[in-house]
């Protein structure tokens, strides 16, 4: 029934296909919660701060809408949903600590709450209990893809790390860190979706190269929107990429084009030697530049040629609205404003 009424109903915008599934995600916060439950009082603490504070769910949806997609209904999907956003969650967690973030959806970020110890602890926790819960699933393949999401995830921040304040990033490397550090998650959710399905490897592979791409896409959006948002809206401080040292795809393009005298500038600008300037007026500078060479629009053409990538990984699939819908939210990884 309720399919019936979800295929009746166009689905054409992102907004549509979250409320379409709001119930879905409703059980997914309350098994989300679950996967907190212990003895040690501050894991539920921290759960129940972080859980109430919001997030988009985006990465249960996806791998909801994929499991549809190959139609499967069960409840696993949503266990399985849970268990991808408990990771997601625990990334944040360590990723909070590790950019000395202050701001998370709007409210002060668990370390600063906590305590780093805290924080990461409650992370390493939430890792693990998240596989443990996953074992229960009693599925190599589901297993496969966690464990792969999880290793690259860690692989992908370090590799960051590594390239922290160094203006000789490429493309290609800049491409590599986000593919795993938030590409394999978006694409361990999807590909679960067609495991739960048990439609084939084909499909696995096509659902999962969907999420890696819209992955991918939705991580360039993130660092054009670092410099480009409000903050009251992406509930995080602007500007933290610069003040990091992170090299994202604005900087990269900007320093393939600009000229020679602006490259020198950007470079001290990027490695700390332009007599301390103020990050805010650094912001400025960069802003200047962005617009004379057009950075943030080409930066998001490469976002979109991602996008529309993603969108031909799953045309193997017939129409339905689940394919629509996932269509949809892959444009939404590139307009969203949060
Ligand atoms: C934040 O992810 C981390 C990135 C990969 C950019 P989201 O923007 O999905 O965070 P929430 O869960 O909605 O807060
Ligand atoms: C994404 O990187 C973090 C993870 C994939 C864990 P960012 O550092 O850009 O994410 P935000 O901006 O803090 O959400
Ligand atoms: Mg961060
Ligand atoms: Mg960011």
């Amino acid at each position: 029934m309720k399919a019936a009424k979800k295929a009746q109903e166009p689905i054409c915008d992102a907004n549509g296909v979250f409320s379409a599934y709001s119930e879905e995600l409703g059980k997914v916060e309350a098994e989300l919660l679950n996967l907190f439950e212990s003895s040690a009082f501050m894991i539920p603490a921290i759960g129940h701060h972080i859980v109430s504070s919001g997030g988009k769910r985006l990465r249960p949806l996806f791998l909801i809408l994929s499991a549809e997609l190959c139609g499967y209904s069960g409840y696993d999907r949503i266990v399985l949903a849970s268990i991808i956003e408990a990771i997601h969650t625990a990334s944040l967690l360590h990723d909070d600590v590790v950019d000395m973030a202050e701001l998370r959806r709007g409210q002060p970020t668990a370390h600063s709450i906590w305590g780093n110890q805290i924080a990461v602890l409650v992370g390493d926790f939430l890792y693990s209990n998240a596989l443990r819960v996953a074992v229960n699933q009693e599925s190599q393949k589901i297993m496969e893809a966690l464990s792969e999401a999880t290793t690259r995830m860690t692989e992908g921040e370090l590799l960051q790390l590594s390239r922290i304040g160094d203006p000789e990033v490429k493309e290609v490397e800049y491409l590599a860190i986000i593919s795993a550090k938030t590409g394999a998650l978006i694409s361990a959710a999807c590909r679960i979706g067609a495991i739960l399905g048990g439609k084939g490897r084909r499909y696995e592979e096509a659902l999962s190269s969907f999420g890696m791409k819209t992955g991918m896409a939705f991580q360039m959006a993130d660092d054009i929107l670092d410099y480009m948002s409000e903050e009251s809206e992406i509930g995080k401080k602007l500007g933290k990429d610069l003040d990091e040292g992170k090299i994202t795809m604005p900087l990269i393009h900007l320093l393939q084009v600009c000229n020679d005298v602006e490259q020198k500038e950007v470079r001290k600008l990027l490695t700390g030697h332009d007599g301390g300037m103020a990050n805010e007026h650094r912001l400025q500078r960069l802003g200047f530049l962005f617009r004379k060479y057009s950075v943030i629009d080409e930066s998001m053409k490469r976002a979109r040629g991602l996008v529309e990538e993603a969108k031909e990984a799953i045309k193997i699939f017939e129409p339905s609205p689940s394919r629509e819908a996932l269509i949809c939210l892959s444009d939404y990884a590139l307009h969203r404003s949060s």
